[in-house]
């Protein structure tokens, strides 16, 4: 069977529904500018696939993620003739890992762009993308034998029912990973403390749940699942990145919000891109993965 997109969920779940904010191109010539809710599901009409795309294939060629993306399918170990659920699958191409093991691979997504990327990339493989949100997965209780869910927590106001929800859909036995940043981990040097301070503070105030990382163990175990697992992988930017990525986002997002000055601005850009020039540039992010069982 061929790669299919359905509309096969409830949607319409209570979702966070402050803010308009959406993906916003602000380019500096070689990045791009996220500002938060670029990935929240109640703003999947504002959003633009092709820059939502762009950051994420960015985000899966870096190191950090492929060993937690491995680490998470290794935990998982899905066989043939099992249920295997990607929440938030984004392009797909966790999905299409599942269906390689001979599981049926399922998507759930509430993009349809990001399911209609999802299905070109799929190209042939045996997968489906269905339409739906984690606060109301489109599966019946005890009907699914593994499920992940990777870097979407962050962007949940109140992930603790959404952790419950995975639980009432997994068969007792049934495996899950939950992969997250936790924002509290970058570190950007050089900067000036205090401006630096101002930025991240703001970005902080302004994800969704910002310390996801560091609460995936505890939603876990609330949701009564057993935990089998653990790790961490810190991203840690190249020297190019000066320039781009990350550091083009946060400060461009802190001078369009006024938390930092035009001239704060230009002075935390040229100090990290003349740092970078002499590879003294550090920037660095931590990701958690955590694994359980459903007793
Ligand atoms: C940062 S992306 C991660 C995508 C994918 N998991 C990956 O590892 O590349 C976050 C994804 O979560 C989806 N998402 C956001 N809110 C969601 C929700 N309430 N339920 C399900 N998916 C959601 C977004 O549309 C997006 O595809």
């Amino acid at each position: 069977m061929a790669a299919t997109a359905m509309n096969a969920g409830p949607s319409g779940a209570s979702l966070g529904s402050e803010g308009e904010i959406q993906m916003t191109d602000v380019s500096d010539g070689a990045g791009f500018v996220t500002r938060r809710g670029s990935f929240r599901a109640a703003h999947v009409a504002e959003q633009n696939i092709e820059q939502q795309a762009f950051i994420l294939d960015q985000m899966a060629g870096r190191p950090a993620i492929r060993t937690l993306k491995a680490w998470a399918l290794d935990q998982l170990a899905p066989a043939a003739g099992e249920t295997a659920v990607d929440v938030g699958s984004g392009t797909g191409e966790d999905v299409v890992a599942f269906a390689a093991s001979g599981a049926r691979a399922i998507g759930v997504e509430p993009s349809p762009g990001l399911r209609a990327e999802a299905v070109r990339r799929a190209a042939g493989a045996d997968v489906e993308y269905v339409d739906g949100h984690a606060e109301a997965l489109p599966f019946a209780d005890a009907s699914v034998d593994v499920l992940r869910c990777e870097r979407v927590l962050q962007h949940i106001d109140d992930p603790t029912p959404v952790v419950k929800e995975m639980a009432r859909v997994l068969r007792p036995g049934g495996r899950i990973a939950l992969i997250d940043t936790d924002w509290a981990t970058a570190i950007v040097h050089p900067a000036d403390p205090g401006v630096l301070q101002r930025m991240v503070d703001y970005f902080l105030h302004e994800t969704a749940n910002p310390y996801s990382g560091r609460r995936l163990r505890g939603l876990l175990a609330d949701a009564g699942l057993e935990i089998t697992g653990e790790t961490a992988a810190t991203m840690i930017e190249a020297q190019d990145g000066a320039r781009q990525g990350f550091v083009a986002m946060m400060h461009l997002t802190a001078l369009q919000a006024g938390v930092i000055t035009e001239a704060e601005a230009e002075t935390f850009a040229r100090t990290l891109a003349e740092a970078a020039d002499r590879g003294a540039f550090h920037l660095s992010l931590t990701m958690y993965a955590v694994s359980a069982v459903k007793p």
